[in-house]
């Protein structure tokens, strides 16, 4: 059960990664010295509080008793983390699974846009549902978490009436900051603590990943011990042994050599919302200063029949990173009325050549691909995935010059939104 990286499709040479043991020496030591605030992401996996982790599972175990539906209001780092690994870990069809035979609530999200057809279509779907929110916002002020929330605990006072409803919601938020902090202090939610110093995207392993992914009947003991192995194995910054070092070092190279976009490409469907993470924590940790790599998302082998023309012979200013899930949970026999060549093959074998074929053709045209191989998809993994990719992308950010952790250009549209509103 691992994580792999291959670089031998980058088109990058041993010489150029080893040459950057220098500077990813001084990003490792910027990291530990945490001029910047905000690493407190780095300890979690091993230091995180235990006595709220009980109560993470006790509050999961109450909510898979007393709702089918559970109602998970959050944005950015406070909606995809926890979104990315119940998509990952979840049945793909949940949703259609009757109740009776699904073991948890269907976790359903909101507060992730301001739709009113997508917030009025959900109260709709779940009107004759047992109902439970989890509303998570760091900040505790942010618009649509807001809004959304607002909308849905009055949907919940017609239900069950103030008193019950006041027991149905479940808070995670600042420890003393912020309007939610005092509404769930005021009101008696049972809430939970972000830390101050893990920053929204790099949050996924407090309480807002965990209470709605332990709700979701996700062994959360596995991903915290997934992510310590990270936390052992990444240590140091030899980009020799050291993957996370490695793939930091490769994404700089191909900055630098101006191959500004990566795209991330998965072959499993599950993996979507992961990808979508990874956009989050890349984009907005290195997109400042006029720098920073573009992430992207491909699903394949879909997206081949829509943008495989594309990257084989369009704008040469991307490089690939496939994530690649070595052995999936089920596969499927091909029966014989399929065509000759996939008789008597399995789907996992097709798509195995097609993650293969793909990889040389673009290859073959000098496009460079990086492979991050997961051996498997499990809770573990999910764990130490995320502690990987965090630890590589503050690395890179450090090698490139900027704070990682900060975000200042989300400000600006939230001020002209709000003028927009006083008009
Ligand atoms: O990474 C970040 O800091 C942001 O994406 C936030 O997570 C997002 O804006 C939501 O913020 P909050 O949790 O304060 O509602």
């Amino acid at each position: 059960m691992n994580i792999g990286l291959d670089l031998s499709r980058s088109g990058l040479g041993e010489e150029d990664i080893l040459n950057l043991r220098g500077k990813l020496q001084a990003a490792d030591k910027s990291l530990h010295e945490g001029k910047e605030g905000f690493n407190g992401w780095m300890t979690l996996p091993t230091e995180y509080n235990r006595e709220e982790f009980e109560r993470i599972l006790e509050a999961a175990d109450r909510i898979k008793k007393s709702c089918d539906v559970l109602i998970v209001i959050g944005i950015g780092g406070s909606y995809l983390g926890a979104k990315a690994c119940i998509e990952m870990m979840s049945h793909s069809f949940s949703a259609v699974i009757k109740e009776k035979k699904r073991r948890t609530p269907l976790i359903l999200f909101a507060g992730q846009n301001i739709s009113p057809s997508y917030h009025s279509e959900l109260m709709e779907a779940v009107k004759d549902n047992n109902v439970c929110l989890c509303v998570i916002s760091k900040s505790g002020t942010t618009a649509e978490p807001n809004i959304a929330f607002a909308v849905l605990k009055e949907m919940l006072y017609e239900k069950y009436g103030r008193e019950e409803a006041r027991s149905r919601i479940y808070a995670v938020t600042d420890r003393s900051k912020g309007m939610l902090r005092e509404e769930a202090d005021r009101e008696g939610y049972e809430s939970f603590v972000i830390p101050e110093d893990v920053g929204g995207r790099y949050s996924v392993l407090t309480p807002a990943g965990l209470l709605p992914i332990a709700a979701a009947g996700i062994d959360i003991r596995e991903i915290m011990k997934g992510a310590a192995s990270g936390v052992e194995e990444y240590r140091g910054a030899d980009p020799r042994t050291n993957i996370c070092c490695r793939y930091a070092a490769a994404r700089y190279l191909l900055d630098r050599a101006g191959k500004k976009i990566e795209i991330y490409e998965c072959y499993e469907p599950k993996m979507y919302f992961f990808g979508e993470w990874l956009k989050q924590l890349f984009g907005e940790s290195e997109g400042k200063e006029g720098k920073g790599l573009f992430p992207a998302l491909l699903q394949f082998t879909t997206d081949l029949h829509s943008m495989g023309q594309f990257i084989q012979e369009g704008s040469q200013i991307f490089f690939e990173t496939v994530i690649n899930i070595e052995n999936p949970e089920k596969d499927v026999m091909i029966p014989d009325t399929a065509a000759e060549a996939f008789r008597g093959k399995t789907m996992h074998q097709v798509n195995r050549a097609a993650v293969k074929g793909v990889a040389e053709a673009h290859a073959d045209d000098k496009i460079p691909v990086i492979f991050i191989d997961i051996s498997e998809i499990s809770p573990y993994l999910f764990g130490k995935m995320v502690y990987f990719f965090e630890r590589s992308c503050a690395l890179k950010g450090y090698m490139m010059g900027i704070n990682p952790f900060d975000q200042p250009g989300v400000e600006k549209y939230k001020a002209f939104m709000k003028e927009k509103l006083n008009e």
